[in-house]
């Protein structure tokens, strides 16, 4: 019997990986994906509850889901309504609580058990709750990827985190770090590859804490992994995200001298340009050690564009605060980066901070950065026209005869090229420059024609 099955899914990277091995758990109980939510027998919302706003989004969806799930019952048909990720493991029972039309609840760590939560279900004794973090990895019990995830797919190496910024949820809704070991990632990885991918991008809410099992036995940061991946072929690019300017050490720094195929482009976090709100945020690092980390990083691969995160108005942050953050941003110069207004999460001890900022200060501070972010990425998208960049075709474009793919540097690029260059690298002039993409002509001869 096949069954449909929609995913929704919210927040990072880490939820997008997720959702593709939810898919994968689900199919040998005859579940096929569809990207429409009014066809399916169930629906898996896999939520991020990283900012308030987006918690809130939830109860928004599952109230609409709500009706369709009560249309259905006219018509005699069942609908699982399912509740996965970080909302589901910050606020599990209070999910069913709220909204107790949902059947499944289950965390970032239990869903290699959603056969088992299927099966329960089936009993007819109400809704099931998963939200533990058990004892046997969850990457050991997943199915092996069967399905092409693409020209360039996520690989999830390391999970959690243990750094505790007083802000962030995530070591309470990912818990403690887990590092995958490295013969297990290779194994993935020649599947990814074996299936059409080109590019991969390793993952973790903490990439560079990766401190896993090597395929000699000894421990291996992620700079090792990453030299051990290059050599497998058929790959042609590599990137790493999310990491924290504390983990970035010195073999990580020469893979980016050393390693030709791990591209020239980092999202490396700094969230405030001043030290007291750093040290405030329990960021375990000083402004003057993240400049000495890009000197480093540049030093060894001079044409690396960086990009970042910044949260303003946290708690006690001052006109001064937010001046210092106005200043690295100018000396740093980043090709893109994305502006948060802190948002008070529960459970985190910044939330607990008397020393609130209006939001009306967030709100101004928050427009002032975005427009000087915006202006950055403008300018790095500018620098580029004219030059030829070896892009990676990744899917056809809007416009028939046209493919999309990225630079180096994550902008996405769109030119006219056949589809037979799907998963190839090519190089491309750069002609057009907008503030989110670029276009340009493939140079090489064959292709034109
Ligand atoms: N692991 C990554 C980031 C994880 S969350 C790191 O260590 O940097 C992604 C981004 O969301 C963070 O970098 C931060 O800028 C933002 N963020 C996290 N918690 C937030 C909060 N409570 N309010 C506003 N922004 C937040
Ligand atoms: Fe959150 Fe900090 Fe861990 Fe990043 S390093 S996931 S911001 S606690
Ligand atoms: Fe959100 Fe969880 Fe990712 S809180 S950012 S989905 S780790």
């Amino acid at each position: 019997m096949t069954r449909k099955l929609y995913i929704k899914t919210y927040g990072c990277q880490m939820n997008v990986y997720d959702s593709a091995r939810m898919a994968e758990v689900l199919a040998p109980l005859g579940y096929t994906s569809t990207d429409r939510p009014d066809e399916a027998d169930m629906i898996l919302l896999n939520t991020c509850h990283i900012r308030e706003k987006a918690a809130e989004k939830l109860f928004s969806d599952l109230g609409r889901l709500r009706q369709l799930k009560m249309l259905k019952a006219d018509a005699g048909e069942a609908l699982v309504l399912g509740v996965a990720g970080c909302v589901a493991q910050a606020e599990g029972a209070e999910i069913l609580a709220r909204a107790p039309y949902v059947d499944l609840v289950l965390g970032p760590q239990t869903y290699h058990r959603l056969p088992d939560m299927v099966a329960r279900l089936q009993l007819g004794r109400g809704p099931v709750l998963d939200t533990e973090f058990p004892a046997v990895a969850k990457f050991d019990s997943l199915p092996e990827t069967q399905a092409p995830q693409g020209v360039s797919a996520f690989l999830s190496v390391q999970e959690g985190c243990d750094k505790f910024c007083t802000f962030c949820v995530v070591p309470y809704t990912r818990g403690a770090e887990f590092s995958r070991p490295a013969a297990a990632i290779r194994a993935e990885a020649r599947r990814l590859i074996a299936l059409g991918t080109r590019e991969l991008t390793l993952l973790g809410q903490n990439v560079n804490a990766y401190h896993g099992e090597g395929l000699d036995g000894a421990e291996w940061g992620l700079g090792r992994l990453i030299r051990m991946l290059a050599e497998e072929p058929g790959l042609l690019r590599l990137r790493y995200t999310t990491s924290h300017p504390r983990d970035m050490d010195d073999d990580l720094i020469a893979a980016h001298r050393e390693v030709a195929i791990l591209m020239p482009f980092l999202h490396l976090p700094v969230q405030s340009g001043s030290d007291r709100m750093l040290e405030a945020m329990n960021r375990r690092h000083t402004v003057a050690d993240y400049r000495r980390i890009v000197d480093r990083l540049r030093t060894a691969r001079s044409d690396l564009a960086l990009s970042s995160d910044f949260i303003v108005g946290f708690p006690g942050e001052t006109d001064e605060d937010f001046a210092a953050t106005i200043t690295l941003i100018r000396d740093i110069g980043y090709a893109q980066a994305y502006s948060f207004k802190y948002s008070p999460r529960p459970g985190t001890p910044a939330a607990l901070s008397e020393d609130q900022v209006a939001d009306e200060v967030k709100s101004e501070r928050l427009q002032i950065l975005h427009e000087l972010l915006q202006q950055g990425q403008r300018d790095f998208n500018l620098s580029c026209q004219n030059r030829t960049l070896p892009v990676l075709f990744e899917r056809p474009g809007r416009h028939p005869g046209q493919l999309v793919g990225r630079s180096p540097f994550m902008q996405g690029v769109h030119a006219q090229a056949p589809a037979r260059c799907e998963g190839a690298v090519l190089p491309v002039r750069i002609t057009g420059v907008g503030p989110n993409s670029l276009a340009g002509e493939v140079e090489m001869a064959e292709v034109k024609a």
